[in-house]
């Protein structure tokens, strides 16, 4: 079968149709998503810090987010596959949000791209929308800008709010697809979302965005203090300790290997 398309994703938010997304980095995680039916795979920068080890999603480069993407891209068949352009890939000119998001395109195979910010990168979603790239924007907390924000923190209370509004009708104008909405009030959310024709994807921003997207290794309980907004769906970080302890065991007594696991 074909993959989801922008216009499958503007259908069900007509339909009033909510829709989950959530990250991937490798071939065999994204192919277990894909196969559940999620449409929407964000191979996010994210990886800065669940993949790559750093404590921010600054460090990470088009380079290292390539090879990620090409993977999640051979590992599914269904879901459209969305790249997140890194800090430093997109916003110096709308030229060069264009050669990171062809990179992206030509090289790893992604569908779409997505960035952060406000009326700050119009003119790169300009760029990009006219050339053929599908966007998705983000806005509320955007960890590319954690130094200018002081801190991973609610954004969009008060009058900033007024501003995240215009910011995210001024992104639908200019032709981004969807608006990644993260850590903002829920009441902002909403109005935001029934302000847009393009379907809001919410993380930590309530239920009334027309999507939901989590980092998979926060869903799954891989990550050891998630944020508040994270529902842990499994705990595969205390089944992982539980498994690797039964290998080593196995392994220092000899009941492993078995009969079962030799050749003769
Ligand atoms: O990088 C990422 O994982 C993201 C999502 C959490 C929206 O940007
Ligand atoms: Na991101």
């Amino acid at each position: 079968g074909r993959r989801v398309t922008v216009r499958d994703l503007m259908a069900a938010k007509e339909r009033g149709e909510r829709w989950p997304m959530v990250t991937a980095y490798d071939a065999m995680t994204a192919g277990v998503f894909d196969r559940a039916g999620i449409p929407v795979l964000l191979v996010g920068d994210s990886a800065a810090m669940v993949v790559y080890g750093h404590d921010s999603t600054l460090p990470v480069t088009v380079d290292d987010l390539l090879p990620l993407t090409a993977a999640v891209v051979r590992g599914s068949s269904r879901a459209m596959v969305v790249a997140d352009l890194p800090f430093g890939s997109y916003q110096s000119s709308p030229q060069q949000a264009l050669e990171s998001a062809a990179r992206f395109m030509k090289e790893a195979g992604a569908h779409a791209v997505k960035l952060e910010g406000g009326h700050r990168v119009l003119p790169q979603v300009e760029a990009l929308v006219s050339a053929g790239v599908p966007v998705m924007a983000h806005l509320g907390l955007t960890p590319q800008s954690v130094n200018v924000l002081g801190g991973y923190r609610v954004q969009g209370r008060g009058q900033s709010g007024e501003e995240l509004m215009a910011d995210a009708k001024d992104l639908e104008r200019a032709g981004a697809f969807s608006l990644v909405l993260e850590c903002v009030p829920a009441d902002l959310a909403q109005r935001v979302t029934t302000s847009l024709a393009i379907p809001t994807i919410g993380i930590g921003a309530g239920a009334a965005t027309d999507a939901q997207v989590l980092v998979w290794q926060d869903l799954m309980g891989l990550t050891p203090r998630p944020a508040r907004f994270v529902k842990r769906y499994s705990d595969l970080a205390t089944e992982m300790d539980r498994a690797i302890r039964a290998f080593a065991d196995d392994v220092t007594s000899g009941a492993f290997p078995a009969q079962e696991h030799t050749y003769t």
